[in-house]
């Protein structure tokens, strides 16, 4: 394979001119010193009987579909020495995973030898909480999953790589440039009382308690014409509540759908070749719920009022303390669209710019580090050590986004947790922290001791991967967890330092950050929020010194990408594979079967009578089957027709967010289940004939996977 894409590369640089008649490369007077890809794919794992990704609720099983998970890439190469190279994944799912990443790269590797590798990839993440889960390798993840879901973890992967092949067969010459805008009213902190334990010169550098700037890389073609960027911009993927179980994208892949439309809107969605990127940054303690934290307790007097600031608790308990978006008078699903909107505006604010171009060369670096016991050197000399991965009391406590249980609260850090029968059952789940680990957590009460924690397999990542891209002045510090605002300004404020200081860059370097990306090694809260143990502390697993051993690593790294470095760096063994030992305990889809006397596709509850007008809502119910026999991946579930002289031309798919999938199993006994389509009719939808369609795959007592479809009557919008 090395040989084709060495003989296609040639070949494709001598069609562009880039290479002289000497067979130099000249990149002067093309004005393109980058090679740039953009790809989309699809990784909707099973959108019905699982659990979804990010609050780790057991309730929250999914039940259909809004929007198509998607990952995105983007590949900047160096058209003068095209093996300088990296790939950034943004993937619409809550974190980026090792096991995912490695079969990932072991695929690209495998289809591109010497262009992509465990170096030069990075799977970043929207770190959204309405996707599917079971895709995580870890076992703490995977308890509300019921284990390991492989059907997931494979949809993941295989778009994710026709997304790198994708951007991979779009290679052309390009430029890039870069900037930022400052979007105030989509993100709130909601830990602002360990934002406050910061200390006060540090935090009178900066007017707000959140990071307000979003950032923007803009991919062009040789013409100057845009293809696509890449943005960053922290704020929780958490718009959608928890009691949500369709299966969705919150609010950054919302945003990345509806900028693609704008510029593609006869487009079907994922059919696009413009690529916008929402991607996270140091998202720890953000939220999308911009207008506050409010008890909601009918009966109670604290009813209606603010948590309280310390512990987010209303009558001492978590359970009803609720973070509100800008539409929780209506919706969460109108908070997701106005936050992703708000992201939406800030792109196209920076897009309609003349930014600074970005110039010289591709760069990367990639080393696995063990961070547990790992002893490293504070700038002041002194030597410390991270730990074993543990969860505090906090980490129960959950968050305004999405309230823990029990009487657990957020801002513990005492000695003595108040609940005795805790005591106990903890060290049932997870072995009692020795007190080597209990001084090294140190103010953390550890919960869950998971770094002691191997069996059946490991419960928390001890090995991250730490990474850095760089093309020109950008350097996107990739990041193995979620930094809180504080932590990842001191994060970019050191390496950029030191990318000046070791003459790497100059005085024009701008670090981004991206995460949770490639290994979820959940937060990073500063020592000093740390020490308040509110929910981000307590899931600082590695203790208090992890955000200083990443920067300690992280800067050290900084010379591998000078423009004449080369080799790698030392490492840590790369993390041991886990999947070959997951426990899965989601039991698969028997069979299906329709009623007596009905078919599969069969309407069971037609279209209401015509004429329909904007903003009605179309439902039609079908006799259904379970939609993990296929996962009708980079295809539908759905689709609504309109009739063209007779032809009927789908307008919309089941990623339109005005289109709802919905499925329910009414008996498990028989197999039967029925599927709910329904269509809001969008403002500006033209006048004419429509009808619903349903697609779906019915398995049989043998296994066979048989596909069907059904079409509801058609009817009129006026
Ligand atoms: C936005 O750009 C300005 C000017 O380069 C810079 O000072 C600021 O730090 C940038 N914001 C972020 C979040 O990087
Ligand atoms: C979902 O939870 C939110 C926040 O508690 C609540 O306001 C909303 O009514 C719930 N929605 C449903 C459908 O139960
Ligand atoms: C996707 O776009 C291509 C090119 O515009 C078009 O030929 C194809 O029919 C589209 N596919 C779908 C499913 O819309
Ligand atoms: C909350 O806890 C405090 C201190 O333990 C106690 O004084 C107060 O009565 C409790 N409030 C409620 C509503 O239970
Ligand atoms: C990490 O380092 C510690 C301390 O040196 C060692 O005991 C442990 O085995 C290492 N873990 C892995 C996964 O390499
Ligand atoms: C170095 O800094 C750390 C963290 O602030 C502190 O705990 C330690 O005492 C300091 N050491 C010296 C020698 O000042
Ligand atoms: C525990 O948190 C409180 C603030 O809630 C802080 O004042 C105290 O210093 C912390 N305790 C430790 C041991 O860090
Ligand atoms: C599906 O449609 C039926 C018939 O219109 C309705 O009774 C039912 O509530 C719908 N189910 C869902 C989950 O919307």
């Amino acid at each position: 394979m090395l040989h084709r894409a060495v003989l296609w590369l040639t070949a494709f640089l001598a069609s562009t001119g880039l290479v002289s008649q000497h067979g130099a490369l000249s990149t002067t007077g093309v004005g393109a010193q980058y090679l740039l890809g953009l790809g989309i794919a699809d990784i909707t794992g099973p959108v019905v009987e699982t659990n979804m990704m990010g609050y780790a609720s057991l309730a929250q099983t999914d039940t259909g579909l809004h929007l198509r998970q998607r990952s995105r890439a983007w590949i900047v190469a160096d058209a003068s020495n095209p093996t300088d190279r990296f790939v950034y994944i943004n993937a619409d799912i809550a974190m980026g995973d090792t096991g995912v990443r490695r079969s990932i790269v072991t695929q690209l590797s495998a289809m591109y030898p010497g262009l992509y590798n465990n170096e030069n990839i990075a799977l970043g993440s929207t770190h959204q909480h309405s996707g599917v889960g079971g895709y995580l390798e870890d076992l703490l993840p995977q308890i509300t999953s019921l284990g390991y879901v492989k059907q997931t973890a494979d949809a993941i992967v295989a778009g994710t790589v026709l997304a790198v092949q994708r951007a991979h067969e779009s290679l052309a010459p390009g430029k890039l440039s870069l900037g930022n805008t400052t979007i105030l009213d989509a993100n709130i902190n909601r830990s602002p009382s360990a934002y406050l334990a910061n200390p006060v010169d540090e935090r009178a550098k900066y007017e707000y308690d959140q990071d307000k700037d979003m950032t923007l890389l803009r991919f062009d073609d040789a013409s100057g014409n845009a293809r696509g960027f890449l943005t960053f911009f922290p704020v929780h993927g958490t718009s959608l509540y928890e009691n949500n179980t369709l299966v969705s994208s919150d609010n950054k892949g919302m945003a990345a759908y509806l900028y693609e439309a704008m510029v593609e809107p006869n487009a079907m969605p994922g059919n696009n070749t413009f690529v916008a990127g929402f991607t996270q940054a140091n998202v720890g303690d953000t939220s999308p719920n911009t207008e506050g934290a409010y008890c909601e307790s009918p009966g109670q007097p604290w009813d209606g009022q603010l948590c309280s600031f310390d512990h987010s608790t209303c009558g001492n308990m978590t359970e009803d303390c609720h973070g509100r978006g800008p539409g929780f008078r209506i919706s969460d699903f109108e908070s997701n669209m106005i936050i992703a909107q708000r992201q939406v505006d800030g792109a196209k604010t920076l897009m309609s710019q003349t930014l600074p171009a970005v110039e010289g060369p591709v760069k990367y670096v990639h080393t696995y580090l063990n961070m547990s016991w790992h002893e490293f050197t504070l700038p002041n000399g002194t030597i410390v050590q991270t730990c074993p991965p543990a969860m505090g009391y906090s980490f129960a406590g959950g968050t305004t986004d999405g309230p823990g249980a029990f009487d657990f609260i957020q801002g513990d850090n005492s000695s003595n947790p108040q609940n005795p029968f805790w005591e106990i059952v903890k060290g049932a789940i997870t072995p009692n922290p020795p007190p080597e680990q209990i001084a090294c957590q140190y103010p953390k009460p550890i919960l869950l001791d998971t770094g002691y924690a191997n069996s059946p397999y490991q419960w928390s990542p001890h090995t991250v991967d730490i990474q850095m891209l760089r093309a020109g002045n950008l350097v996107i510090v990739v990041i193995p967890g979620e930094l809180t605002t504080m932590s990842g300004r001191r994060m970019r404020d050191a390496v950029r330092a030191q990318l000046i200081a070791s003459g790497v860059a100059g005085s024009d370097a701008y670090v981004a950050i991206a995460g949770p990306a490639n290994t979820y090694a959940h937060y990073v809260a500063t020592p000093e929020e740390y020490a308040v143990q509110r929910y981000e502390g307590a899931s600082t697993i590695f203790g208090q010194w992890t955000l200083d051993a990443y920067i300690d690593k992280y800067t050290s790294l900084v010379p591998y990408l000078g423009a004449t470095a080369t080799g790698t760096p030392a490492s840590d063994p790369a993390p041991e594979d886990q999947t070959s030992k997951a426990i899965s305990l989601q039991t698969g889809v028997i069979l299906d079967n329709a009623p007596l006397g009905k078919s599969f596709g069969d309407v069971m509850e037609d279209v209401a009578s015509s004429p329909f007008a904007e903003g009605d809502t179309v439902t039609a119910q079908f006799v259904g089957a379970n939609p993990r026999n296929n996962l009708r991946l980079e295809q539908t579930f759905l689709t609504v027709d309109q009739s063209d002289n007779g032809d009927w031309v789908p307008v919309r798919s089941d990623s339109h967010p005005a289109t709802l999938y919905q499925w329910l199993r009414t008996s498990t006994i028989l197999g039967y289940s029925t599927v709910n389509i329904s269509w809001t009719i969008e403002s500006g939808t033209p006048s004419g004939t429509y009808r619903l369609t349903y697609y779906g795959d019915s398995k049989s007592i043998s296994g066979a996977i048989t596909p069907f479809i059904g079409h509801s009557s058609s009817f009129t919008i006026s």
